[in-house]
């Protein structure tokens, strides 16, 4: 891509960035073009051998040979991500999945060992739980709330560190201040999947994590029609991660890329709305006994604490922990809402519930949820509050 045609403007305030950066002056059109190429076309062989001189000598810069390594508009989305991570740079990904495993790919080889948070996103356990296994690499979960249990477990082999914070599904939230420095202390990277709070409301790179993953299908794009991960990484693992990611050509399209540019001008403001729409909804069910709000609203609890210490805000992404013998009222009391879609995935614009029923949890070492006790997921998305407060209220009244 030439520099001369999109103009980023690095203004001090992020929100204002996002608005301002990656006009296309040379098309006159306030949003960046999407540049579909297998192909890139050069003028001259002299031309290609240059730019593969300069991608060697940055190769960060955006300077491209063939289409599988992106084309301007995946650049576009890599710098705007890498400004939001304060970030060395930021990897793109067809799937937030996908960058899952080039953040693990990356890092660990047979013999090694890795050390995983127990409530991670279901497929991430799979991942490392089964699939590694295969590989002889072994991995251990630890208690997100006893990180004695990760000190203790890291040997010589120890490669990495994986968090997901807070929780999937169970919403528990770590002292990521202990977790870095048992890292440091002990040698072994680390990796977080940031996508419930995105680098909106939490920065790891600058925290001092080594890989921030975000599923760029959620928050970023917004709008619940892309699919896509960023992997954020600092200098010490950029070329590991460079090289796992060239071999294993696991990159974001253009289409998809233009999308989650697209989604990310907006993403304060709705970050912002999700916040402040949870939050209304967190008060209302904070109020009731018959379940525990899986959300950082109460002041009294280890959650909160760990919540407010290192994060600007929260997301619209809570649980419930209901107490019932009558797993038909749960089931009714999730199909009573007409507001709430019954969907995977969350992070758009709209409300999703789903009862997580034995699947979304797996085989989970430290979850302690007793037969009588339920995870429903609720996303608050975009609607009025009071709307949705409303439905909520006329569901309730199935839970028994
Ligand atoms: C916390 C978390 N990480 C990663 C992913 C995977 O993202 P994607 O669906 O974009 O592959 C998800 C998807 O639900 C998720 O909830």
């Amino acid at each position: 891509m030439s520099p001369l045609v999109i103009k980023f403007f690095m203004s001090k305030s992020f929100k204002t960035f996002l608005k301002h950066t990656a006009k296309d002056f040379h098309n006159q059109s306030v949003n960046p073009p999407v540049v579909r190429a297998s192909t890139i076309i050069f003028k001259s062989m002299k031309h290609i051998r240059k730019t593969q001189a300069k991608a060697q000598k940055n190769p960060t810069g955006g300077y491209y040979d063939y289409g599988r390594q992106g084309t301007s508009t995946t650049h576009i989305l890599q710098k705007i991500l890498t400004k939001l991570e304060e970030s060395y740079h930021v990897f793109t990904t067809p799937t937030g999945f996908g960058a899952v495993f080039l953040s693990i790919f990356s890092i660990v080889r047979p013999g090694d060992e890795i050390i995983v948070a127990d409530p991670v996103y279901s497929p991430t356990r799979l991942l490392t739980q089964d699939y590694l296994k295969d590989f002889n690499i072994k991995t251990v979960f630890y208690d997100p709330h006893d990180l004695k249990s990760l000190e203790k477990n890291i040997t010589k082999k120890t490669k990495l560190i994986f968090v997901e914070n807070p929780g999937s599904n169970s919403f528990e939230f770590q002292d990521l201040g202990k977790i870095i420095s048992i890292a440091k202390r002990n040698k072994v990277l680390t990796a977080i999947d940031n996508t419930w709070a995105t680098p909106y409301y939490f920065k790891p790179i600058k925290f001092g994590f080594d890989m921030s993953i975000v599923s760029a299908t959620k928050y970023y794009s917004g709008h619940s029609d892309v699919m896509g991960g960023s992997l954020a990484v600092n200098k010490k693992v950029f070329n590991k991660v460079k090289a796992a990611e060239r071999i294993t050509g696991l990159r974001l399209g253009p289409d998809d890329a233009y999308l989650i540019t697209r989604g990310l001008r907006t993403l304060d403001v709705r970050l912002d709305r999700h916040r402040e729409n949870a939050k209304k909804v967190a008060a209302f069910l904070s109020k009731n006994k018959k379940f525990k709000l899986l959300y950082p609203y109460k002041k009294d609890s280890y959650n909160f604490r760990m919540w407010k210490k290192y994060y600007s805000g929260a997301s619209g992404l809570m649980g419930l922990k209901i107490k019932s013998k009558n797993i038909n009222s749960v089931r009714k009391f999730v199909n009573s809402l007409k507001l709430f879609g019954y969907g995977y995935s969350w992070g758009g614009f709209e409300s999703l519930a789903l009862h997580q029923e034995f699947r979304e949890t797996g085989n989970r070492k430290y979850l302690n949820l007793s037969k009588d006790e339920h995870l429903v997921r609720l996303h608050i998305g975009l609607e009025d509050p009071n709307d949705l407060i409303a439905d909520i209220k006329q569901a309730l009244r199935h839970l028994k």
